[in-house]
């Protein structure tokens, strides 16, 4: 039977998770939710009302321990405008719970399970229709620590994936509404860890450092797809099978069903940026499910060393066409066939670019305002965070400068400087000469 007083369970916003218990006797454990429905950004500049529990997507993640009692009081603000409840899958019984808490706006329910078996679990809102109210982000995570405790780490963090269904299309702006149509064919407009493109990224990034073990709760709310969940740059040290006690080694990827949850375990042993994805990767680089982990500290050669990059391809091989003195209709004939060969791969025929991975080059604000910082562009690469015509890309350009002479550098920055609805001007092969040196 649970021991002393009972004990409130102190929440926290996702990523965090409450502290590892360190109790050796089970207890009465009191878990207070709340359901709202809040517009947020679901993305920069895209709104969405979002049903949460706690007002966040995921809700927050419950911590007990195997044997304890939880007294789970599920509140539904007044101003919502549905009933909800609540299924953990940690609870045995009907409903996992949802039959006991059909709560009201302005309403609060009360059940009480006890925590048999431990493993990390989903929680779920399980109104009807169950796909809406999930789809609109309303889950989370259960632990139930085994009674001897999790093994100590030196990072815990909480992430969850849920796939999302808007009116407008990837990253067009404003409040989005529910698409029940994309719904029903499991065709997500974005596909996100916590709720919200970049909830993980930037400034958001989790943190580590050089020599530090990182444990991730990670869960999948669903409604639809699996994840195929993949660190880039990392190796699960430890992955618990589907959450539950069977622990697998050394693994690069673990599938998270829909309603299904995992917990891992991660070394970060050199400095860097390491990416999380669902390496269904169309989903990663073109929907949102894209997050950071952030590994500070000395660089460590004997792990992780880049090499010396040189051209293999000789420069003065190249510039035979240089001496020939091109007409100006040579020149944006050249630069078109530059343009086609090489640019639109990624920017596109119609150099508009693809969102969420390739800027527009076509009324591109960021090449108009400045075009001889494109020269060091295309010869370089660029790679970081930029802003084009008010959308964020953290992408990578590869450096062309091994490819292309300087003759056909200009030729192709002037070709797009004077089509695709840019301001015009001229790129000479000397200010390309001069930039590369
Ligand atoms: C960014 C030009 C080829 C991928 C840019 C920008 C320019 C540019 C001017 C700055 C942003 C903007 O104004 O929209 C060109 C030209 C190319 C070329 C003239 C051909 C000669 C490519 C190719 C790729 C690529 C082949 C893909 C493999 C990117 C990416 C960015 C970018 C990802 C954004 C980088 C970041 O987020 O930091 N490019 N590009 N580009 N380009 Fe290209
Ligand atoms: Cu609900």
């Amino acid at each position: 039977p649970p021991q002393g007083a009972p004990i409130e369970e102190k929440l926290v916003d996702p990523p965090g998770v409450p502290a590892p218990i360190h109790r050796n006797y089970p207890a009465r454990v009191i878990v207070r939710l709340e359901t709202r429905e809040v517009v947020k950004e679901i993305a920069d500049g895209v709104r969405y009302d979002f049903w949460t529990f706690n007002g966040s997507t995921p809700g927050p993640l419950i911590r007990v321990r195997e044997g304890d009692t939880v007294e789970l009081h599920l509140r539904n603000d007044p101003n919502s405008h549905m009933t909800h409840n609540i299924d953990l899958h940690a609870v045995m019984g009907p409903g996992g719970g949802a039959v006991s808490t059909a709560t009201a706006p302005g309403h609060e329910s009360v059940f009480t399970f006890k925590a048999l078996r431990s493993g990390v679990f989903v929680y779920h809102c399980a109104t009807p229709p169950v796909p809406m109210h999930i789809a609109n982000g309303m889950y989370g995570m259960i632990v139930v620590e085994p009674p001897q405790g999790l093994p100590k780490v030196d990072h815990e963090y909480y992430v969850m994936q849920g796939d999302f269904y808007t009116t407008g299309t990837y990253h067009e702006p404003g409040l989005q509404s529910f698409d029940m149509q994309k719904l029903l064919l499991e065709q997500p407009t974005y596909v996100l860890f916590n709720g919200r493109e970049g909830s993980l990224a930037g400034d958001n990034a989790l943190k580590s450092s050089v020599g530090d073990k990182v444990r991730l709760f990670v869960g999948n709310g669903g409604p639809n797809l699996v994840s195929s969940f993949h660190v880039i740059g990392a190796i699960f040290d430890d992955a618990n099978v589907e959450g539950g006690t069977l622990v697998n080694h050394n693994v690069q990827t673990t599938l998270v069903p829909a309603g299904g949850a995992t917990m891992v375990e991660l070394s970060t042993p050199v400095p860097g940026t390491l990416l999380l994805v669902d390496h269904s990767i169309t989903r990663a680089f073109m929907k949102g499910a894209l997050g950071q982990i952030s590994v500070s500290g000395p660089p460590q050669p004997a792990i992780y060393e880049k090499g010396p990059s040189t051209a293999f391809v000789s420069k003065t091989a190249q510039p035979a066409q240089q001496s020939v003195a091109l007409s100006v209709g040579d020149k944006a004939a050249d630069g078109k066939r530059v343009f086609t060969q090489i640019c639109s791969a990624c920017h596109q025929g119609n150099a508009m670019g693809l969102p969420g991975a390739f800027p527009p080059l076509a009324m591109s604000d960021y090449l108009n305002s400045d075009p001889k910082r494109a020269i060091g562009i295309v010869l370089h690469g660029l790679s970081g965070k930029i802003t084009v015509n008010s959308t964020g890309y953290e992408s990578v350009m590869p450096a062309l400068g091994p490819q292309l002479s300087d003759d056909e550098i200009a030729n192709v920055l002037t070709y797009v400087l004077n089509n695709f609805n840019n301001k015009g001007g001229t790129i000479s092969a000397s200010e390309v000469k001069a930039v590369r040196k």
